[in-house]
């Protein structure tokens, strides 16, 4: 299949990239006006400029003049399992509560927690797969998702086999990480101890197993797991194969940084807080810092630093956190629109941060995150756009045309 005439094709590598972009080469979007492309199954077999292409007699042709072609979205963070959605606290957020008295009052992930238990695999697994393909069909074309709703032995492998089977089904790549230390249940808030051991003695074993999650997470924060307590979880996530993918300084500096680092964290994720300290030990690290900016703008809190933690050289992914309780929306257009406007990082290094540096922060950068010869085809085809900052301009609007997964228009 050709796709000529295409207005901008977006995020064009002709080199293998080593490593996920920082500092000024964050900042280069590699882009060919007036470009085809070519497709052969399902891959990407060759792309050039419009001025150099050669049509091959009754291929099918699609006409993109006016239109931008990308690579689909990586959507590194997600809690995309989870049963019924919390908009209740949201009104509670607005008559004056905080997500963490809310989630300090039973609230927040453990409400979210009994919902789940009261549902069948069948019934997450039917309501997980409506909102993939929403995702799909919003531009995302590989995607991590995490348990954490389940915080039982139980229900949490019921999480991560619902996960499983979203694999299965999928049309694009899922990473799934296992998020058991999300929040301490209401029966161990005062004995953490027991329910570590639950983790890391009775679920883990299982989930390696089973082979039912690719990374580690844990909440580190005030209101959920120590820095020690997170060291802990981690490193037996790293016995049984688990890279760490960590949840940490959404609201306080709490050494969150330092352990996962330590641990050669593959990301921390949220960063809403961090302190000069903290920047140094990235910018020392092979961690990607994942800013997931919908959570502080649905939650109504300060955005992450991104220009300090940019500047400071540090590789920076966007994700969407899509949950039921800080996050309910899937949609990386806005997430690049966020993070243009509140994050204050230009078009560029937004979308390198939603494409390439997601697939790196998901250990897919082999298949997916550019337009590469012999990469995946899952592709974003806009409407007809003056240029490609016209996407995050028209926040709100959707500006996608058609999208091609693994070869195939759908
Ligand atoms: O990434 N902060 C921790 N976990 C999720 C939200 C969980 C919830 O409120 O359901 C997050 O924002
Ligand atoms: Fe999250």
């Amino acid at each position: 299949m050709l796709i000529k005439n295409i207005k901008q094709l977006l995020q064009v590598r002709q080199d293998k990239i080593e490593s996920p972009l920082k500092g000024d080469d964050l900042k280069n979007l590699s882009i060919i006006e007036n470009a085809w492309l070519r497709i052969k199954d399902d891959r990407i077999e060759s792309f050039g400029s419009m001025d150099q292409c050669n049509p091959i007699q009754n291929e099918e042709t699609i006409d993109a003049n006016g239109k931008v072609v990308l690579p689909s979205f990586v959507d590194s963070h997600t809690h995309l399992v989870f049963a019924g959605s919390r908009e209740e606290e949201f009104v509670m957020r607005l008559h004056g509560k905080s997500y963490e008295e809310i989630a300090e009052a039973g609230g927040g992930v453990l409400n979210s927690a009994k919902k789940l238990q009261e549902k069948t695999e069948d019934e997450l697994f039917e309501a997980a797969k409506q909102r993939l393909h929403e995702v799909i069909s919003m531009g995302t074309g590989a995607i991590e998702i995490k348990s954490g709703y389940g915080l039982t032995v139980e229900t949490e492998l019921k999480m991560l086999r619902v996960i499983k089977r979203l694999k299965e089904y999928s049309p694009i790549p899922i990473k799934a990480s296992f998020l058991g230390a999300h929040f301490y249940p209401a029966e161990f808030k005062q004995n953490h101890e027991a329910y570590l051991k639950l983790i890391i003695d009775e679920m883990l074993p299982i989930i390696e197993k089973e082979g039912l999650a690719d990374y580690i997470d844990a909440f580190c924060e005030k209101v959920a797991f120590s820095a020690e307590e997170t060291d802990r979880i981690i490193k037996a996530g790293l016995k049984h194969g688990l890279k760490p993918k960590i949840h940490t300084n959404q609201f306080n500096c709490m050494r969150g940084i330092e352990v996962s680092v330590a641990n050669n964290a593959i990301s921390v994720d949220h960063l809403e807080v961090i302190n000069e300290a903290e920047i140094e030990v990235l910018k020392n690290s092979n961690t990607i810092a994942t800013l997931l900016p919908s959570a502080p703008f649905f939650l109504n809190d300060p955005y992450q630093p991104a220009r300090q933690i940019i500047d400071a050289g540090i590789p920076v992914a966007l994700a969407s956190d899509y949950n039921p309780g800080s996050t309910p929306s899937g949609r990386m257009s806005f997430v690049i629109s966020l993070a243009c406007i509140k994050l204050k990082m230009t078009p560029e290094e937004a979308f390198n941060a939603a494409t390439i540096n997601g697939a790196f922060a998901l250990e897919l950068q082999e298949n997916y995150g550019s337009i590469s010869v012999g990469k995946k085809a899952n592709l974003i085809i806009t409407k007809e756009i003056e240029s490609f900052g016209f996407i995050p301009y028209s926040f709100g609007s959707d500006q996608i045309d058609s999208i091609i997964l693994n070869g195939k228009t759908i």
